[in-house]
């Protein structure tokens, strides 16, 4: 039930989420006060805490739990909203205006007691979940001069006081994202960020706090740079606050001018991390992904099999064996433009090249629709290398710095999308790309971090960061408006922009390089923690891996990649006729089970060598199991499922169990011999004759 009840008396607002309430009070000064977020709790009873908590705390530790702790005053921890007027003040003192309710969307007004700023703290509950949406809105009131904004984050959270909280976010790279990490909470701040543009490889936008079975987690929806302080004070006192933008940037806000920061969610739950997940997944997939109910398709993407080398016979080859194979939708990955024959030329030149392509796309295009096929196509628009035309013509279009070198990773150069027009050129391409031929997927990349992120031209440079986000957003929104049927894979190097303002407007993620079967199951997990498998774009390739090295079975690379939205990625013209054989009967059972995994709900299963995922929709179970190695004389354990009816009967078509059996006890899969030994398990609830 999303509700917002304000008591007047006590000018206290309580948030009534699914089962979870929110609570936060004006103080004598008109500062926003943070009172409670926990498990579901009446008007009454929340007008009985007082604030502050502690009564311990003197007034010389100063303000702490204020709703969005700004800069100022008798405050010293790490600020959320930090700004400073023509005049040199700085701080924001205030004062209340007035408050809106509509449709579970509360607005909290807000003005500076002297400076014509005004900021409002707006909330937003929806039907079925426990997410709370925060986000902040500024307005420059005034005529005269602008008002710089150092740090302008969408929401502080506080969590109650409990001792012993841990933090689980995750780290990585290229090729190695979402490596899970779990750690003490320590005293003082901690610092989670990205400062390259992206949300970025290195670490993703999402924590969660927990102590016990409690949890306190948070997600942006900012696909950019962005800043998440962890803060543990003294007192004892946990909180979070969170935004976009990294330190040293600062924006001037001019008259009349409105900012307004991306949303930072927020989740309580009182049943374990997991379970956490389980309910991020539900918000993500009733909340946020546009078209969440669709089943996604099994891609064929031929980047691992041809690289840079594409042509239209090699493309129409693999069309070939991937529509026999049962692929549905058959993607062109990078090279098909251009002078692009390698990574370090022609990106930039969208036009088809064609020495490869002599009739351009369409025969491509019209073979891979008549072998039953959706056609999709790789773009990275937001790129140019040094070498193409688009760089000779416009070297000012990229980031750059006067007097600095423009740094190219990847042989390439970011270009300004902050800019209307280059975002006008990047739109109209697009748009013609894919209203000129029949493309139904665009897999959108972004292989870089900023870098000189400069604009000389510019008015407020530093607005890049933000600008070039909204620019690419804006591009997506139009192009998806526009072409009602087209649909978008998000990547960036694989995982490096994956975050819940991407996932609002793209169909599914490449969350990594990486496709190795082994380490893949670590990245998936780690994924999982947050972002739903029907988001989790996952390819089966070649043996031996060409990252690692590793030689894995096939049902193994099935296996692993069966648990998201499965795809194929190997070289499809150099697999034995067995393998292929193999790969059908794979990918047809896959089609069977798909609606389960992409629709149902997730549980993570353990038992001693052997982990695996299981979901569930309704009366359907789907295990997938993997064993990555065998060691005699170490037990195999029975696998015990979750969330079944104990009282119910389980079937997979040839063995039946009763759930409380295989929730209390388990069950022994008939897992291969020998290392990387896989299963994949179907059950259907059976009704008792
Ligand atoms: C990135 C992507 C890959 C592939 C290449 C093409 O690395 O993550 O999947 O598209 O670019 O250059």
């Amino acid at each position: 039930m999303a509700e917002v009840i304000f008591d007047a008396d006590e000018r206290l607002w309580l948030l009534t989420t699914a089962t979870t309430s929110y609570a936060l009070r004006l103080d004598d000064s008109d500062v926003p006060k943070h009172v409670y977020w926990g498990p579901a709790l009446t008007i009454g009873q929340v007008a009985s805490i007082k604030v502050p908590v502690l009564s311990k705390i003197s007034s010389v530790d100063g303000i702490t739990d204020e709703e969005l702790l700004v800069e100022g005053g008798s405050r010293f921890d790490a600020p959320s909203l930090q700004v400073k007027f023509s005049d040199g003040t700085r701080a924001f003192e205030w004062k209340y205006v007035d408050h809106t309710v509509d449709d579970g969307h509360l607005a909290i007004r807000f003005t500076d007691r002297h400076y014509p700023l005004e900021v409002v703290l707006h909330y937003r509950i929806g039907a079925g979940t426990d997410v709370i949406e925060r986000w902040t809105t500024l307005r420059h009131t005034g005529a005269d001069d602008p008002i710089t904004l150092l740090r302008t984050d969408s929401a502080s959270w506080f969590l109650p006081y409990r001792s012993g909280y841990q933090v689980t976010h995750t780290i990585g790279g290229w090729a190695s994202e979402f490596r899970t990490q779990e750690t003490p909470v320590p005293y003082g701040e901690t610092v989670f960020t990205s400062r390259r543009g992206t949300s970025s490889h290195q670490a993703n936008p999402f924590l969660f706090v927990h102590a016990g079975d409690e949890v306190w987690s948070g997600a942006l929806a900012w696909s950019g740079s962005w800043r998440i302080t962890l803060r543990h004070t003294a007192n004892g006192q946990t909180s979070f606050t969170g935004g976009f933008g990294h330190e040293g940037l600062s924006w001037r806000l001019n008259p009349g001018e409105e900012w307004e920061t991306p949303v930072f969610a927020g989740l309580y739950s009182a049943d374990g991390l997991e379970a956490a997940s389980r309910r991020w997944h539900a918000y993500v997939r009733n909340h946020v992904l546009p078209h969440a109910d669709e089943t996604r398709p099994v891609v064929y993407n031929s980047w691992e099999a041809t690289e840079f080398d594409v042509n239209v016979t090699n493309q129409k080859n693999l069309a070939a064996r991937a529509a026999e194979l049962g692929c549905e939708l058959f993607v062109m990955d990078d090279g098909w433009f251009g002078g692009r024959t390698h990574d370090a030329a022609g990106l930039g030149d969208w036009t088809v090249n064609l020495s490869r392509f002599p009739g351009g796309l369409n025969p491509l295009i019209a073979e891979v629709h008549r072998l039953g096929m959706r056609f999709g196509l790789w773009v990275e628009p937001e790129m140019v290398n040094p070498d193409s035309e688009l760089y000779r013509r416009h070297p000012d279009w990229v980031m750059h710095m006067p007097n600095r070198t423009r740094t190219t990773m990847r042989n390439q150069l970011v270009l300004n999308f902050a800019r209307t027009d280059v975002a006008e050129w990047a739109h109209k391409w697009l748009d013609q790309l894919v209203g000129q031929h029949e493309i139904d997927f665009l897999k959108w990349d972004m292989n870089r971090s900023f870098s000189e992120a400069g604009w000389p031209a510019g008015a407020d440079q530093d607005r890049l960061w933000l600008d070039h986000v909204r620019h690419v957003y804006a591009i997506i929104d139009r192009l998806r408006a526009d072409h009602p049927g087209l649909r978008i894979e998000a990547c960036s190097g694989g995982g490096g922009r994956i975050d819940l303002g991407m996932l609002a407007r793209t169909d599914q993620a490449w969350i990594s390089d990486n496709t190795d079967a082994l380490q893949r199951i670590d990245i998936q997990r780690g994924y999982s923690l947050i972002y739903p498998a029907r988001t989790m774009s996952a390819w089966v390739t070649d043996s031996p891996n060409p990252f690692t090295g590793r030689a894995v079975p096939l049902a193994f690379r099935f296996h692993v990649a069966m648990a998201g939205v499965l795809g194929i990625g190997g070289n499809l013209l150099n697999w034995s006729s067995s393998d292929l054989a193999e790969a059908r009967e794979l990918l047809s059972q896959y089609k069977e089970i798909r609606h389960v995994v992409q629709h149902g709900v997730q549980y993570q299963l353990s038992a001693g060598p052997v982990t695996g995922v299981q979901y569930v929709l309704g009366k359907e179970v789907v295990v997938l199991l993997w064993r990555p190695t065998v060691n005699f004389g170490l037990p195999q354990l029975p696998v015990r499922l979750k969330a079944l009816d104990p009282a119910a009967r389980y079937s997979t078509g040839s063995a039946e169990y009763d759930g409380a059996v295989l929730l209390h006890h388990g069950f022994e899969p008939a897992l291969p011999a020998g290392d990387y030994a896989s299963a994949m398990l179907h059950f259907t609830e059976v009704t008792p004759s």
